[in-house]
C-alpha cells in the first residue's frame, strides 16, 4: 500500500493532486466527474471583494497547444460566495482552498476578513498573478515588495494557511518566492499563466478582445517546471507546482523537482475526469517504481538543494 499523503505546512492532503483555480468552478460543479474524496484538495475560482463582470468577449481562444484566456476575474464577489457556494462545501471531504484576488492590499485583506467566518475554507491562495486585469501589468506578480506586502497584510488577519500564487512572467521568480516567504506565506503556487496573444493574419483580428491574455496548456510545462524548481530551491516553504500538467508522468516530474503537490488546470477541460483517473493510477505507478510513499519521491532530483540544506 503506497502512502500518498503529503504535507503542506500545517495541512495534510490525502494525495498531492489539486484542481487549479479557474478550471474547476468553485469545486462542486465538477463532482460528477471527480469526487472530492479522490483529491488532495480543490481550489476555487478567484473570489474578489466586489462582484466583477470580467473582460469583453472573446475571452477564450484556442491555440496549437493549449489556450489563451482573458476572463478578467469574473465572479459574484465574496458575499455571494459565502451565501451561495460555501454552505454547499460543508462536510466536503477535501481540503478547500479559496483563491482570493484584489486590486489593492486592502481589497485582499477585506475579502479574507469576510471569508474568515467560513469554517469550510481551509486555506487561502492569493492570486498575485492574474495577467488579465490592470492591463496585464501584474503589479503584485512582478514586484517583490508589493507581493511581500500583500502577503504580509493577509497573513496578519488570518491563522489559516496562506499560499501565494506566482506569475511566470518575471525574469527572476526566485526573488518573488523569497519575497512572499518573507511576507509570511505558508506556501507558494508556481505558476499562473504565461502572457500570450494570437491573431488571425488574414483579417487582422486578435483572438482575444483584450489582445493579450494568459496562455495555459501542455506547451508551458517546461517553463512551469523550471519556475517551480526555482521556487523550491529558493525557499523553505512548500511549493505547489502548476502549469501544463496533463499526464501522471508530468505530476511525478513536478514532485521529483521538489513540489509537495500539484494543480491540474487546462487538461481538465478536455478530460474533466482526469484528476480522478490520476488519483486512481498514482499508487500503482509509484509502487512499480519501488516507492512506498509519495514523499520519498518529492525533491529526490539529483542536485536539488534547498536554502535550509534539506532536499525536501
Ligand atoms: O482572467 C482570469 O480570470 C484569470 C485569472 C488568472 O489567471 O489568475
Amino acid at each position: 500500500m503506497v502512502d500518498l499523503s503529503v504535507q503542506l505546512g500545517a495541512l495534510v492532503l490525502r494525495n498531492p493532486l489539486l484542481s487549479a483555480s479557474g478550471t474547476f468552478g468553485h469545486g462542486l460543479e465538477m463532482e460528477h466527474f471527480v469526487s472530492p474524496e479522490s483529491l488532495g484538495g480543490w481550489v476555487s475560482k478567484t473570489v474578489t471583494l466586489e462582484p466583477r463582470h470580467g473582460n469583453p468577449a472573446p475571452r477564450i481562444c484556442e491555440t496549437e497547444a493549449g489556450f489563451l484566456n482573458s476572463i478578467g476575474l469574473e465572479n459574484r464577489g465574496v458575499d455571494s460566495y459565502l451565501e451561495k457556494i460555501v454552505p454547499a462545501l460543508k462536510g466536503v471531504d477535501a481540503v478547500i482552498f479559496t483563491n482570493v484576488g484584489g486590486a489593492s492590499p486592502d481589497d485582499f485583506v477585506a475579502a479574507v476578513e469576510r471569508l474568515e467566518e467560513a469554517d469550510e475554507v481551509d486555506a487561502y491562495e492569493l492570486n498575485l498573478s492574474c495577467p488579465n486585469v490592470q492591463g496585464g501589468k501584474l503589479p503584485y506578480g512582478t514586484d517583490p515588495k508589493m507581493a511581500e506586502d500583500v502577503t504580509r497584510r493577509v497573513r496578519d488577519v488570518t491563522k489559516k494557511p496562506v499560499f501565494s500564487k506566482l506569475s511566470p512572467n518575471v525574469s527572476r521568480i526566485s526573488d518573488m518566492a523569497k519575497a512572499v516567504e518573507a511576507g509570511g506565506a505558508d506556501g507558494i503556487t508556481a505558476v499562473n499563466t504565461l502572457l500570450g496573444m494570437s491573431v488571425d493574419w488574414r483579417n487582422g483580428t486578435p483572438g482575444l478582445a483584450t489582445i493579450q491574455g494568459g496562455y495555459s496548456g501542455v506547451g508551458m510545462k517546461p517553463v512551469a517546471l523550471r519556475c517551480a524548481w526555482d521556487c523550491v530551491r529558493s525557499v523553505n516553504i512548500p511549493v505547489i507546482g502548476c502549469g501544463g500538467i496533463s499526464t501522471l508522468d508530468d505530476v511525478l516530474e513536478f514532485l521529483v523537482v521538489g513540489c509537495s503537490a500539484v494543480q491540474i488546470g487546462t487538461a481538465s477541460f478536455s478530460n474533466p475526469s482526469l484528476l480522478a483517473e490520476m488519483a486512481e493510477e498514482l499508487p500503482a505507478r509509484l509502487a512499480e517504481a519501488g516507492f512506498d510513499s509519495v514523499r520519498e519521491l518529492i525533491g529526490s532530483m539529483h542536485g536539488l538543494e534547498r536554502p535550509g540544506g534539506s532536499s525536501k
